[in-house]
């Protein structure tokens, strides 16, 4: 915790009064969330401060508010796993007091101090400017599930994935990763199949530039060792027995980004995809992704993506929304992406 004399001795201001912030308790088994003041002297160490302008909801937020997995190891907790914002004070050489900046996973809302309040202190090892053409806004309408669908594209091309290969498999579809990853490899040139569990978002789909949708009970069925070579890769939300099907159906040499668990942590597949296929499967790691990844990935970001299609996926909440959203997005039902707005 910085005191009064180490902010003033770092020559920049601190926020002089209680703000507002989304705290989650202990409540003997279980939690209590809500809104409520914290005072500046609360804030985590860090070498900046940041003035919150946006945050976003995304799954691992859900369960954090929700209580439903254990992604919170301190208590109290402010949740919120990303956020873009203003530098207000930092005695870091890369960061001074008006830099725009952004910050996605590195503990934030499980370990550190998260989000979802008006101010945040973070290292600044852990921020990266916020693109120039970027609005607040649009950076956390991309934010980390977008951020990590470009981490995956990025390990399939380093795999070799060229459009000319073959279909790329999306799960989880309509999710906020799933949304972001089919509207980054359209616009990339590749043909996209959308595999999703609510056949009623099949237009606003294909609208993001799905060729194809297909029901998400075609990937949930027995796992077999190998089935039908349909895709020449995947980026998967899903895990578990989703994941399993869709590396059995994987083409000869091909690879499966596997991000998420939307249906379950496990995965009961076989050596068989790997060793007769050639298969690889990529773990995407978006929260300690080293930094020189995260900037290329922005950049990308700020370049290859269709701002069109990003505002289209895009619904905006207050702080005071976002436990109700919470709950939504652990239940599967939000489609895109949600950002929270704090002091944007
Ligand atoms: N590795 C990382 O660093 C990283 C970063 C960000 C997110 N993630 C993970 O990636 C996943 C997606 O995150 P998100 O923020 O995009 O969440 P999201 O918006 O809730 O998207 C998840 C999607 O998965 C599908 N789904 C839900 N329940 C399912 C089930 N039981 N079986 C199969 N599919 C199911 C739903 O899509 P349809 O209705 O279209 O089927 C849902 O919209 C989460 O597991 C999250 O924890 C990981």
């Amino acid at each position: 915790m910085q005191s009064p004399v180490e902010s003033l001795l770092r020559g920049g201001s601190e926020p002089s009064k209680p703000f507002r912030a989304v705290v989650i308790d202990k409540n003997g088994d279980g939690q209590t969330v809500s809104l409520k003041d914290v005072a500046p002297d609360e804030l985590m160490d860090g070498d900046v401060t940041v003035k919150v302008a946006w945050s976003t909801l995304n799954y691992k937020d859900g369960l954090a508010l929700t209580g439903t997995a254990p992604v919170v190891r301190r208590f109290p907790m402010i949740p919120g796993v990303d956020f873009v914002g203003t530098v207000d004070n930092s005695s870091h050489p890369a960061w001074k007091p008006g830099d725009k900046v952004i910050c996605n996973g590195w503990g934030l809302g499980e370990t550190h101090l998260g989000a979802y309040a008006e101010y945040a202190r973070v290292k600044g090892d852990w921020l990266v400017p916020l693109p120039t053409s970027l609005s607040p806004r649009e950076a956390m309408a991309i934010g980390t599930a977008g951020y990590t669908a470009m981490l995956a594209v990025m390990a399939l091309e380093r795999h070799g994935l060229t459009p000319a290969q073959g279909p790329v498999l999306v799960t989880g579809a309509a999710g906020g990763v799933g949304s972001v990853a089919i509207a980054i490899l359209a616009r990339l040139g590749y043909t996209v199949i959308a595999a999703t569990g609510r056949e009623g978002e099949a237009a606003y789909l294909r609208q993001l530039g799905a060729s194809e949708v297909i029901p998400r009970a075609e990937l949930t069925g027995k796992v077999r060792p190998l089935a039908k070579e349909r895709f020449a890769a995947a980026i998967d939300s899903a895990g578990s027995t989703v994941l399993a099907n869709v590396l059995s159906m994987i083409r000869y040499g091909g690879a499966v980004a596997a991000c998420g668990l939307a249906a379950g942590m496990d995965l009961p597949t076989s050596v068989a995809p790997f060793i007769l296929r050639g298969v690889a499967l990529l773990g995407i790691d978006s929260v300690m992704c080293p930094i020189e990844q995260r900037r290329i990935a922005w950049n990308r970001l700020e370049h290859e993506i269709d701002r069109l299609k990003i505002e289209a996926m895009t619904t905006e909440i207050w702080l005071a929304d976002v436990v109700e959203a919470g709950q939504r997005i652990v239940d599967g039902q939000v489609r895109g992406r949600i950002v929270v707005r704090i002091g944007g």
